[in-house]
């Protein structure tokens, strides 16, 4: 089933995310569904406070720009409690970022080139990684929703003051959309 996404100002992408146990009703259902929205969307990753539930789950497919980044070819991955590690001498790399809980906004963000990913699969089988380039710059972006991070806030100050406006429209739900969009504070539908 496609599910909504929840945008910009709405309360649940600020909301702690609880770590996922087995006992955690309708996980499979849930992240089919959150496959099934993401490719509707056309993202390459979402996370489930995107969906509006307050869980460690993020799935990614970075195939589509594997014409961009070849190491990219058949990627997809389901992350259960995500945790990324940082190695010190890690460089920053800086590049634009969009979101599907902020449409219609792309920014440059630093992230790190190089990220040690742990997670566990569908089964709860444990994983471990280093994974570095696009790729972690897509996982860095997503386990920051299960942060309450959104790319918009590692924006420079001066950056946001510029995007502020928009950020204001997307919050009253004034901002087109070409999926079904919970916003915080709807003005209109569309
Ligand atoms: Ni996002």
């Amino acid at each position: 089933m496609i599910l909504p996404i929840y945008i910009y100002g709405h309360p649940v992408l600020r909301a702690e995310n609880a770590t996922v146990t087995p006992e955690f009703e309708g996980l499979h259902q849930l992240i089919e569904d959150m496959k099934e929205t993401m490719y509707h969307t056309k993202g390459i990753g979402i996370a489930a406070p995107q969906v509006g539930v307050n869980a460690r789950i993020v799935y990614i497919d970075v195939d589509v720009l594997a014409e961009d980044f070849p190491e990219l070819k058949g990627v997809n991955m389901v992350l259960i409690n995500p945790e990324v590690t940082i190695d010190e001498t890690a460089k920053y790399v800086s590049r634009e970022e969009g979101c599907l809980s902020v449409p219609g906004i792309h920014e440059n963000v630093q992230r790190f080139e190089k990220i040690h990913l742990r997670w566990q699969d569908e089964q709860f089988n444990e994983h471990e990684q280093d994974i570095e380039g696009y790729l972690a710059r897509v996982v860095q972006h997503e386990c920051d929703h299960l942060d309450k991070t959104l790319f918009i806030d590692r924006i420079s100050p001066i950056r946001k003051q510029l995007v502020r406006n928009k950020l204001n429209n997307i919050i009253k739900g004034k901002v087109s959309c070409d999926y079904r969009c919970k916003f915080a504070h709807p003005k209109r539908h569309k």
